[in-house]
């Protein structure tokens, strides 16, 4: 169940109610310092709960991480009916949900997702998992939380790259859903990105409480939930038809197979870069790709590939690399014997999964990023 929260307190403490013998919050470094606080002067009755703070950063999304969990919750008394309650971006989400879905053959979690990146995409969905010899979410169980709670308030201390990776999953949405979300998104982008980041409300704090009592500051609010909960439609719509990613539920990795390559490879040098910054140059890929197989239309290309090149960072690679990006990308889970699978673009709105290229068009998309 994800709730698009108008009254944060009333829908969570609805979530926890009286069924469990003791509650964990699972947090990272930082949302213990910007979250926490926000969500405490709502919850209040939290207060007394055990924390388990992680380090942050994907560099700390391993084992090393699951075990310090599993550790925590077993020498602090957790039992089968105990609640983990995840607060934090797609790593504190997809961690804390591996390891509540381990921990004892399972307890419950919920997802408070901090940053817009899992709120539109992370926190729901199912999956959960750790990197593991350098590959991106190699190990991990599908496993559904028994609510996401998301409340935008929370993004307002996100820094702009964070918030421009939230924005990727968003206009993938719109990509693989109609012209008409697509349009919207960039237009609510390009007028917002500024006020939303680091908006600042520690010095606002009236206009944090009044948003986090749910009445909608404004238009630019409005609209903002508005998309979040369309996006959100999309994604359940996928889940609901096939929940464990076989078929139509790869329309939700456009642009993740090139995406997951640059991410994985960004970590192996000292550029790390986030999850949708790569998948915002995952779709240029995929969409130069589209053109090439199944003649999407080049304009639109030029249009992402400028706006993604004036938004985020290129992934640091040189066309010494590309082989290894391309080992990379071989052991993507989408791939079915031995081919690399990638999910593309007809038009806007029209998706074809399971496509497949051959090296060298794969290496043509590479080579103008390089
Ligand atoms: N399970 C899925 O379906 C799924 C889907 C997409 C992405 N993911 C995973 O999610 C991860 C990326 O998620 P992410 O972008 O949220 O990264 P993240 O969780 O690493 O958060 C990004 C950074 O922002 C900080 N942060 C979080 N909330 C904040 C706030 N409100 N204010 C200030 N700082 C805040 C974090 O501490 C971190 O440093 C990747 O590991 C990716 O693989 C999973
Ligand atoms: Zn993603």
């Amino acid at each position: 169940m994800d709730i698009v929260s108008q009254n944060f307190a009333k829908d969570l403490q609805s979530q926890i109610q009286e069924k469990f013998d003791c509650i964990f919050l699972l947090l990272d470094s930082n949302t213990e310092k910007y979250c926490l606080p926000k969500i405490l002067q709502n919850a209040p009755y939290l207060a007394d709960c055990q924390q388990i703070i992680i380090s942050d950063g994907e560099e700390n999304k391993t084992l090393q991480t699951i075990e310090q969990i599993w550790n925590f919750l077993s020498t602090n008394g957790a039992t089968r009916q105990s609640l983990l309650l995840n607060i934090g971006g797609g790593m504190v989400c997809d961690l804390g949900g591996f390891a509540a879905a381990t921990f004892k053959r399972g307890i419950n979690f919920i997802n408070i997702p901090t940053t817009l990146l899992a709120a539109v995409d992370a926190a729901t969905g199912g999956k959960t998992g750790f990197n593991f010899l350098g590959l991106k979410n190699e190990i991990g169980v599908f496993a559904q939380p028994q609510a996401v709670i998301i409340n935008t308030s929370l993004f307002s201390t996100l820094n702009s790259r964070n918030l421009y990776s939230g924005f990727a999953e968003m206009l993938k949405y719109g990509y693989i859903n109609s012209e008409n979300l697509l349009n919207e998104t960039f237009k609510f982008i390009n007028t917002n990105a500024v006020l939303l980041s680091h908006c600042g409300l520690d010095q606002q704090s009236q206009k944090y409480k009044n948003e986090i009592a749910g009445q909608a500051c404004n238009d630019r609010d409005r609209t903002f939930v508005n998309l979040i909960r369309k996006n959100l439609e999309i994604k359940q719509y996928f889940l609901e038809i096939d929940h464990f990613d076989k078929k139509e539920r790869k329309a939700l990795n456009f642009g993740h197979t090139f995406g997951h390559s640059f991410e994985a490879f960004s970590h192996q040098t000292d550029c790390p870069i986030l999850h949708g910054e790569a998948v915002a140059w995952g779709m240029v890929c995929e969409l130069f790709l589209s053109h090439i197989l199944l003649n999407f239309n080049k304009i639109e290309v030029v249009k992402l590939y400028s706006f993604v090149k004036e938004n985020y960072p290129k992934p640091a690679f040189c066309c010494n690399d590309l082989e290894q990006i391309y080992e990379l990308m071989q052991h993507d889970k989408k791939n079915s014997a031995n081919r690399i699978n990638f999910t593309l673009l007809s038009e806007i709105g029209s998706v074809k999964i399971n496509q497949t290229a051959t090296k060298e068009q794969i290496f043509e998309c590479l080579e103008f990023l390089c």
